[in-house]
């Protein structure tokens, strides 16, 4: 039998710990804390072990990056607007070389043409964007799929 690979590291960029402060129609109302929460109850349905990080520091998502293999599985990442420049990140996610889902609370395709720019879309299997705190959910699945095959 496979071992069991289920350890999922969520990890938010620079700016994620101000939901709750900002723009409610791209971001809604929840905070960090409490969308967090949210994803750890989703883990829970499909049998993931959740590890929550946030920070705003690059340097600190990087090394966070770095480390991952030997504590998760897969990696869902909402790199906030370092999604959309940061080199830095991309290569760090390359170097991680683990299962990879990029997402977005607001729809980024449909709001400033900066923002429809992904640097690391071309290292994940999934970007689910536009679906709140629910679009979480379908990451997770995403993950979970490639994890269990
Ligand atoms: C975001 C979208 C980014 O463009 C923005 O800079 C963020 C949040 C989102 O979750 O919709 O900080 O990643």
């Amino acid at each position: 039998m496979s071992p069991l690979r289920n350890r999922v590291a969520v990890l938010h960029g620079v700016n994620l710990d101000m939901l709750g402060r900002r723009d409610p129609t791209h971001y809604g109302s929840l905070t960090l804390a409490e969308l967090e929460r949210r994803v750890v109850g989703f883990g829970r349905e499909l049998e993931l072990e959740i590890e929550c990080f946030q920070t705003n520091a690059e340097v600190e998502f990087v090394t966070m990056l770095h480390g991952l293999p030997a504590r998760a599985d897969g990696v869902l990442l909402n790199p906030g607007a370092w999604t959309h420049y940061s080199w830095a990140i991309h290569d760090a996610l390359e170097i991680a070389g683990l299962p990879a889902v990029e997402v977005h609370l607001s729809n980024v395709d449909e709001r400033e043409p900066w923002r429809a720019v992904s640097v690391v879309r071309d290292l994940v299997i999934a970007c689910v964007s536009g679906q709140g705190a629910e679009g979480y959910r379908e990451a997770l699945v995403r993950l979970s799929k490639e994890l269990d095959g």
